[in-house]
């Protein structure tokens, strides 16, 4: 039996796993980070590697050309058959030196990442083996070095038996993709460090005996203490951490000449008797985020400033959470967290959700404690999973920014995941305790799964995915006392997701719906040439295809649509209107309003005729009423708007309504223009201006004003979009059939039946249908023509009761149009859905074809616009219309958009595309999570659609 196959050995030599801290003082941090001497093995025996070279440390060698990158989320990339690895088993070695001057000191060798296991030589003898990709491996090699140069080597395994429990959804990498760095300290130094706030009071323990002294956080010296084994501090009147105000006290631990600090919170976190989560008693919302570390050319290595602007970011989003899905994350990473204010659910290294497909077909999610095939009800497996609890808590226990440990993800509710809670109640009364699974084993009625105890039983009733309805049914059953948490919900992917808002508005008000973390942070790709590539691009034996491209942000971190309106989804400052009234409340826990500048205006038609900036001195959850004028008429629309600012001037909260202030009739213009008619077309003809619609499509072919056509190809109707990912349960590729692929709606015809002139009117009566399929629209369009140019289309439509709803429906316009740009009144600037617009204001908007795309990594639908009434193009061709539609500008088709699968693939037509929409569904996320609200579908029976063209 190969070692890494061998359950027995976990590890050999590893240290007990202590607290994080990097020693200073006397103590010395040599970096092993930089260039190692790499060798690749196909399979771990070969005798000759099958390339050699330098790599940099750290860092994934299959980013660094070392095998190609594999994507697969579920299925694991090689058999199940535990603990047992392919015989072939690739392996790195690294070999590098470091220079040693005090040997009278003790030296160790820190691991922070390495996948998936570690076998250790120093000088040429073996000092250690460890498995555990994403926890740390400290080896104490005193006995190993030499004054002088010495030589590390490191044989790292593509795979060993803990791989069987490293089955997250990403990218699979391997290497030492975290830092590498020796210390050396001197003998009788301090090991473990757990620290513990109750009260007023901060009690230490401690292996080992120090001077420890206390700071506040603006290095005031509090108090100090010689400590051996235990000590304690009182604080007269502690200053408490929370995530808004993350106030931290500092303490120096001196030992042997060496210096260690320690961040302190004062911060105490539980559940109410309303269910509510609390922090030092005040009910908190989680507006969080999975966090993965991911880099569009580096993988799983993300340095620490990459890492900080994560947080950075979230925090601008108005985040106050994040789980480490699923993994501990880099240990520094959490005291940023509790020097930003960001409360943090860790959860470990741990993924077993492979064996829910070991048999083909799939089995479903049969993760139940009485299924042993799962190796979390294998007691042999034990201490493979308790390890990894283990060492994730000691190593992370004294972040005051930790409120919940996870036992890990989709890995079943087994009797080993039991003991895992066990083990952390014992340890941990001061946190939350979370395992999803759990959850979906207590939503099953198997009685054994009813009566766990307890010790066994996790705090928080936890969720991913789930429909708004049902969240509403747990809230509202009093027989369910956990507060309900969505560990994933709002599937990021691709365009969108659309659903924040609606989640929040019911969280918001149950106490027991503590909020959640949207799936997920980052897109994960992989950058070839320039390109961002995906699962599928790679020859992986299996894959999910772009199932990994699922960030709430894209891969580089900038902000999509649905970043922003998650952001003020997530807002602090809520605002309600109530007739010439706006109700504002404030959202934050533990702030003043009155450290923000509010703003509101009044708008209409795009002019802000009335503005007022002002501060409300507002306790957390308290409200205010302030009135303002309504505008009392205006031409296209009035809105109020009201935003809120921070002290360095960013807008942390957006919302507008729509004012009911009158809309002055718009003179039309009476006369009629000419009208003839040919075989195939209505010819109407004026002064400047020749129209000529189709008999065939009831449709324009010619639109020419001043002797120039601006059609480049005829009008036509339709309702397809190109699939967002979430339309689309994914690419139909990887086996997710589309919503709408039923009704063939991306290959439609248009049937025309009658049509008939009267003085300045053209009514005709058609169909849609998609091919080999029933029509699933009958429609009247009449047109109505004046003699200014003026082009009047309205449609009346009937859809098929049993056809599914339309994932849009409006008339697609190819232009001749040197100039892209264009002018509009709208929701703007960003694209925006029925579902997904807290992130715009209505007004009017400069832009161009060029401006409007976006670059989704799988080309998709983009750049809507909600609540238009205006579009001018560049040279004057003007859509209008009374009630407002939607619309959209491109350089691309929508066939374009939908063929293409990377953005290079994406080719111009060379015209300008333009829809002019009755309505474009909304985005919702579906790629993962429950089907598109009913209100944001397209799915009216009938409705009538009218607007101009001038
Ligand atoms: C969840 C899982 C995540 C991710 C997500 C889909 O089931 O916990 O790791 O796979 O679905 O993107
Ligand atoms: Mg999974």
């Amino acid at each position: 039996m190969r070692k890494y196959e061998d359950l027995s050995v976990l590890q050999e030599n590893r240290l007990k796993q202590r607290s994080y801290y990097i020693p200073e003082g006397k103590a010395k941090y040599l970096s092993l980070n930089g260039n190692w001497d790499f060798a690749f093995y196909k399979c771990d025996d070969d005798p000759v590697p099958a390339k050699t070279g330098v790599i940099d440390v750290p860092s994934c060698w299959q980013c660094r050309g070392y095998e190609e990158p594999y994507y697969t989320n579920v299925v694991y990339p090689y058999p199940v058959d535990p603990p047992y690895v392919p015989t072939d088993n690739p392996m790195g070695v690294y070999t590098r030196t470091f220079v040693i001057e005090d040997v009278s000191m003790k030296h160790y060798v820190m691991f922070e990442g390495v996948d998936s296991c570690l076998e250790l030589y120093i000088n040429g003898q073996y000092a250690g083996y460890s498995q555990g990709s994403r926890l740390e491996a400290e080896f104490d090699i005193s006995a190993y070095v030499k004054k002088g140069v010495n030589e590390i080597v490191a044989k790292v395994r593509k795979w060993c038996f803990g791989s069987y429990l490293e089955d997250q959804d990403c990218f699979r990498y391997n290497g030492i993709f975290r830092d590498v760095y020796i210390l050396e300290r001197p003998e009788g130094h301090i090991v473990d460090i757990d620290i513990e706030t109750r009260g007023n009071e901060i009690r230490i323990r401690l292996e080992g005996s120090a001077k420890i002294d206390l700071y506040n956080q603006s290095g005031a010296l509090l108090s100090s203490c010689e400590a051996d084994g235990e000590a304690a501090f009182t604080v007269e009147n502690p200053i408490l951490w929370n995530a808004e105000k993350p106030y931290l006290y500092e303490l120096v631990f001196t030992s042997h000449g060496e210096i260690i600090r320690q961040s302190v919170g004062f911060v105490t976190y539980g559940v109410n008797s309303r269910g509510a989560f609390t922090v030092n008693g005040v009910e908190v919302k989680l507006k969080g985020v999975n966090h993965h570390d991911t880099h569009p050319n580096n993988g799983y290595t993300m340095t620490d400033e990459e890492l900080l602007q994560d947080l950075k970011l979230m925090k601008q989003l108005n985040m106050n959470c994040v789980r480490t899905s699923h993994y501990p994350p880099m240990p520094r990473f959490l005291e940023y967290c509790n020097r930003l204010g960001l409360y943090v659910m860790l959860e470990t290294d741990l993924e077993t959700h492979g064996f829910q497909n070991r048999l083909a077909g799939g089995t479903g999610f049969d993760v139940l404690n009485s299924n042993q095939d799962w190796i979390g009800n294998q007691k042999q497996w034990l201490p493979a999973f308790m390890d990894r609890m283990i060492r994730a808590y000691h190593r992370d226990k004294n972040n005051p920014c930790i409120f919940s440990w996870s036992t890990g993800n989709e890995s079943g509710h087994c009797d080993n995941h039991y003991e895992m809670i066990k083990w952390l109640r014992k340890t941990d009364r001061r946190r939350l305790i979370h395992c999803e699974d759990a959850s979906r084993a207590a939503d099953t009625p198997i009685p054994e799964l009813q009566d766990v105890s307890f010790y066994s039983r996790p705090d928080i009733h936890s969720k991913m995915y789930g429909g708004l309805e049902k969240m509403i049914a747990y809230a509202e059953d009093a027989t369910k006392p956990l507060p309900f948490f969505l560990c994933e919900y709002s599937h990021a992917m691709g365009n969108g997701p659309g659903d924040v808002g609606d989640y929040w508005d019911i969280i918001n008000r149950y106490p027991k719906l503590i909020g959640g973390c949207i799936w997920e942070w980052a897109d994960h790709t992989y950058i070839v040439d320039g390109v961002p590539k995906y699962g599928g691009d790679f020859h992986e034996l299996s894959t999910k295809g772009n199932f990994c491209v699922d960030g709430l942000v894209m891969h580089d971190r900038s902000f999509k649509a649905g970043t922003l309106n998650a952001k003020y989804a997530y807002q602090y400052v809520g605002f309600e209107l109530m007739e010439n009234q706006v109700r504002i409340t404030n959202l934050y826990d533990f702030t003043n309003l009155n450290e923000y500048r509010l703003q509101m205006q009044i708008v209409a038609d795009g002019e802000v005729f009335y503005e007022r900036t002002f501060v409300l001195d507002l306790a957390p959850k308290q409200s205010e009423t302030v009135s303002f004028l309504m505008p009392a008429e205006c031409r296209l629309g009035a809105q109020i708007v009201c935003r809120a600012f921070d002290s360095s001037g960013e807008t942390v909260a957006l919302w507008e309504r729509e004012l009911p202030a009158a809309i002055a009739a718009s003179e039309k213009c009476c006369d009629g223009a000419e009208i003839t008619e040919d075989a195939k077309c209505f010819r109407v003809t004026g002064n400047g201006f020749a129209y000529e619609i189709s008999k065939h499509t009831a449709l324009p072919v010619r639109i020419e004003k001043n002797g120039v056509q601006h059609l480049a190809a005829p009008a036509r109707m339709s309702v397809w979009r190109a699939p967002t990912d979430n339309d689309g349960k994914i690419k139909i590729k990887w086996g997710y059939p589309n919503v709408w692929e039923g009704e063939n709606y991306d290959r439609i015809f248009n049937h025309i039946y009658t049509y008939e002139q009267k003085a300045n009117e053209i009514t005709f009566t058609g169909s849609l249908a998609g091919v080999g399929r029933t029509p699933f629209m009958h429609y009247t369009l009449r047109y109505r023509f004046f003699s200014d140019g003026e082009m009047q289309l309205e449609i009346r439509s009937r859809v098929r009761e049993n056809c599914t709803w339309l994932p849009r429906f409006g008339i697609e316009f190819t232009l001749n149009s040197a100039d892209s740009t264009f002018r509009y009144y709208g929701k703007g600037p960003m694209e925006n859905y029925q579902d997904m617009n807290r992130h715009v204001t209505t007004g009017w908007f400069q832009s161009s074809a060029e401006e409007e795309y976006f670059p989704y990594t799988r080309p998709q639908e983009h750049g809507n616009h909600c609540g238009c009434k205006r579009l001018i193009i560049a040279d004057g061709l003007t859509f209008f219309a009374e009630k407002a539609f939607e619309m959209q500008v491109s350089k691309y088709t929508t066939e374009a958009l939908d063929r293409a699968e990377h953005i290079d693939e994406l080719v111009p037509n060379g015209f300008l595309n333009v829809r002019i929409d009755y309505k474009d569904s909304g985005i919702g996320s579906n790629s993962c999570g429950p089907a598109l609200l009913e209100k944001y579908r397209l799915q009216e029976k009938e409705f009538a659609f009218c607007f101009s063209i001038r």
